[in-house]
């Protein structure tokens, strides 16, 4: 008997909506060619939508209604004509990750073929690395206060939590992914020059288990010229593993290295796997080309091919990378204008689905 795998969509707003069909199109292609079936359930919460029509953004049995599923895919939520950002975004997603303890964030940054850089002189096979960002706590914290507001007393406090169960799981899973990469080589992000109570923690934390993993080569740069290095020296790095904010910020700066933001995914994985884990492309909702059709999707089928894998099947998921670099690199009339062509969202997408097809 094939695997059936129950999958929960939520596309969101904006190209959300339009990008989640073309991922969806070329999963199903992957799950013919590869004998498993997908079983999709829509939702339409986790949108302006269904903020305006029920004063939030999701429902409150929201746990029950999506824990079951065996992973979610998700487009991307922001309308800020509509709803404030912080709104839209703390009431949807931001619930999903912590609700479902998706305490890793993954994000792999490749250099296509077909893509260009907008690094000089770097061209595919140079840049080849993945972000791992703790997704829980650290710098993103709700402790804190403000007091004497509008007096010149005035005085805000945030702080950073970092626990020793949520910095030895996320350093652990990026030495494991070391591990079983080619390179088996890993990066930490640290300021412990800097910050002289949490950074020195987990410098510490981060040496401890360097020292169970000896196959890896372990080393640390501070984040300042962390960031400076993916741009000069991109070819240096195979896993980065950083706290929540450091994270965020290499994880932007890596997709922009190796081209359009359009094209770069992302996985919310509970690797203990209690919990449903959740695939969105890096970008969000793009209000200013939204409803043009002109989205570029692969953000979105890449995101589908680390689910794939996630649930099981790597052959597939595999092959749905390799479709995309394929199109990508021999079919320039299929691009979308973020990479200098003129085709749709759905063109892009049928395309890669067809190659899906034609390699099985
Ligand atoms: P954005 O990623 O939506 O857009 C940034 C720029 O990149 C825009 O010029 C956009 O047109 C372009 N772009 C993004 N994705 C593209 C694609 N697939 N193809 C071609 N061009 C693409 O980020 P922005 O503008 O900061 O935020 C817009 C809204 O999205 C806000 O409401 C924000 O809160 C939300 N957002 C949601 C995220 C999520 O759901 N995970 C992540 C980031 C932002
Ligand atoms: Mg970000």
């Amino acid at each position: 008997m094939s695997h059936r795998y129950r999958i929960a969509v939520v596309p969101g707003d904006g190209i959300g909506r339009e990008v989640v069909p073309e991922g969806l199109r070329c999963l199903r292609a992957a799950a013919r060619g590869h004998g498993f079936e997908l079983d999709v359930t829509e939702f339409d919460f986790g949108s302006a939508d269904y903020w305006v029509r029920h004063g939030e953004m999701l429902p409150p049995d929201w746990r029950e209604v999506l824990g079951g599923f065996d992973a979610i895919f998700f487009g991307a939520v922001g309308r800020p004509d509509v709803v404030p950002d912080h709104v839209s975004l703390w009431g949807s997603l931001l619930q999903f990750r912590r609700g479902f303890d998706q305490y890793v964030n993954l994000r792999p940054v490749r250099l296509l073929r077909g893509v260009r850089s907008p690094l000089r002189d770097h061209g595919p096979g140079d840049i080849d690395f993945v972000v791992v960002r703790e997704n829980t706590e650290g710098e993103y914290s709700s402790i804190g206060g403000r007091i004497f507001e509008g007096t010149d007393r005035e005085t805000v406090v945030q702080e950073t939590v970092m626990t020793r169960t949520g910095v030895d799981r996320v350093l652990r899973y990026a030495f494991e992914l070391a591990a079983a990469r080619p390179r088996k080589h890993l990066t930490w992000a640290t300021k412990s020059n800097g910050i002289s109570i949490t950074m020195p923690y987990w410098d510490e934390r981060a040496a401890a288990m360097a020292g169970r993993y000896p196959d890896v080569a372990a080393d640390s740069d501070h984040i300042d010229i962390l960031t400076a290095k993916f741009v000069l020296r991109p070819q240096d790095y195979d896993v980065v593993v950083a706290s929540n904010l450091f994270g965020d910020i290499l994880s932007d700066l890596g997709p922009a290295c190796a081209g359009t933001i359009g094209i770069a995914p992302s996985a919310n994985i509970n690797p203990d796997r209690t919990w449903p884990s959740l695939f969105e492309p890096v970008h969000g909702s793009a209000p200013d080309i939204a409803g043009r059709g002109i989205a570029n999707p692969v953000g979105q089928i890449w995101s589908g091919a680390m689910m794939l894998d996630h649930l099981g099947e790597p052959d597939a998921a595999a092959q749905v990378v390799a479709a995309i670099e394929t199109v990508l690199d021999e079919q320039p009339e299929v691009h979308t204008p973020d990479l200098g062509g003129s085709a749709t969202t759905e063109k892009l997408g049928a395309a890669i689905a067809d190659e899906i097809a034609r390699a099985v």
